[in-house]
């Protein structure tokens, strides 16, 4: 397990003052390079989560439409985007959240998911929180039960963990 964490923590490169001055950007770009430590990230999850009757897994766009299918796949649960505004064609329910400057929204397919399901939501970054917030609220406005969220790297300095309303918080690797 722990060279498994590892292997993930060193294949992430972390590029100073990206996308502006003062950030310290999570890429993990470079993790997907890496066949083996892919592999791990998803493995580990899937571990996590086989077996807890979750039927859905919702993915933020973008970088949680990597993470998320193949989750979704090995525990043979339905795979719903949660998608940036004016992408998804249907009738759609949006939520609006505040980012550390300006504001942003995320919009999930109505019908897509089921009164009662349970849901896992999966993205690659928990900073703020913001973003989870929202897909969290989307999910519950649907009727489906949030399980728990699922992130490869937390920022805890940022406390994000804090805004998911006591939602569980699963992450491989902290940045600090
Ligand atoms: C990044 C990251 C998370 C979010 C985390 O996405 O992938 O989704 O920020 O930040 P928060 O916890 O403060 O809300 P971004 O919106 O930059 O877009 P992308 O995934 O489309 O690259
Ligand atoms: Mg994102």
């Amino acid at each position: 397990q722990d060279t498994r964490i590892q292997r993930i923590a060193s294949s992430i490169r972390v590029v100073p003052d990206f996308p502006k001055k003062g950030i310290m950007f999570q890429d993990i770009t470079t993790l997907l390079l890496e066949p083996k430590a892919f592999k791990d990230t998803v493995d580990l999850f899937v571990e996590q989560y086989t077996g807890r009757g979750i039927s859905v897994v919702a993915g933020v766009e973008a970088r949680g439409f990597i993470f998320g299918p193949p989750i979704a796949l090995a525990i043979g649960a339905k795979f719903v985007p949660l998608r940036k505004p004016r992408k998804l064609p249907g009738e759609v329910i949006s939520e609006n959240y505040i980012l550390e400057y300006g504001s942003d929204c995320l919009e999930m397919h109505v019908g897509a998911v089921q009164p009662g399901e349970r849901a896992l939501v999966v993205d690659d970054l928990i900073a703020t929180g913001g973003t989870l917030c929202a897909a969290i609220s989307l999910l519950e406005r649907a009727g489906a039960e949030v399980l728990e969220c699922a992130c490869v790297i937390e920022l805890p300095e940022l406390k994000g963990r804090g805004r998911l309303n006591g939602k569980p918080l699963y992450v491989l690797v902290e940045s600090h």
